[in-house]
């Protein structure tokens, strides 16, 4: 569980609001920049059809799409779809990026994609996530590629209780995916390291992992 949403009187707060007032406290949120390890992982692959999943601001979809790729992008919250939306149309790739809104817990886009991504899609409850991810898998093209980046921690500068702060390794959710070993076959899993501004600026490190899996065509 990546944002804390718990419960007030009993009642779950609803992931699309959640994530609006999230992304409401600021006109921007994340860097801008697309995800290191799509952008490494993606290296020299043609480009196809893509399908983000959680896809915030936008970043990574404008990137595809800019490297040649035909992009759905889903995300919660109506307010990170708007901001993408604009990005995509000031980078000049409105017309390859469809944006989808769905509470990926409760709908999924239809289709199939040579390149179906989920950077840090954390939710609270990593059991929905597990399901989504396998539908995720679901939606991969014969020859196609999964990619999953996800935290392993939480940063320095937030507190939360051991339990809590437990994330899968790669390894765990290779084995939540449920594969067929004949039909998948891995290729990255690997926790790694990188550098990450803190609220005031400072530079802490975080440890993340991520897991490749290609569909064998
Ligand atoms: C930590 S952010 C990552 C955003 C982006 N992928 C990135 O790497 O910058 C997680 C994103 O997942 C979205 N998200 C969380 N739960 C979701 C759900 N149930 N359905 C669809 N999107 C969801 C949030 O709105 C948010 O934009």
């Amino acid at each position: 569980m990546a944002h804390g949403n718990g419960t007030s009187g009993g009642t779950a707060i609803p992931d699309h609001e959640f994530w609006d007032t999230f992304y409401t406290e600021r006109d921007q949120i994340w860097s801008g920049n697309p995800n290191v390890v799509l952008v490494r992982e993606t290296h020299g692959r043609t480009p196809g059809t893509a399908l983000d999943l959680g896809c915030g601001e936008g970043a990574d979809a404008v990137w595809l799409a800019g490297q040649g790729w035909r992009v759905t992008a889903v995300d919660v919250s109506r307010v990170a779809l708007g901001r993408a939306a604009e990005r995509a149309a000031a980078a000049g790739v409105a017309d390859r990026v469809d944006w989808q809104w769905h509470d990926l817990s409760q709908s999924f886009p239809e289709g199939t994609f040579d390149l179906v991504s989920a950077q840090f899609l954390h939710q609270p409850g990593e059991i929905l996530r597990e399901r989504i991810l396998r539908r995720a898998a679901g939606a991969v093209a014969p020859g196609g590629v999964l990619l999953i980046v996800g935290h392993a921690g939480f940063p320095a500068w937030e507190e939360h209780d051991r339990e809590e702060a437990r994330f899968p390794t790669p390894d765990e959710v290779l084995a939540a995916l449920s594969l067929p070993e004949d039909g998948w076959e891995v290729q990255l899993s690997e926790e790694h390291e990188r550098i990450q501004n803190g609220p005031d600026g400072q530079p802490a490190t975080r440890r993340d992992n991520a897991l490749k899996v290609r569909r064998r065509g």
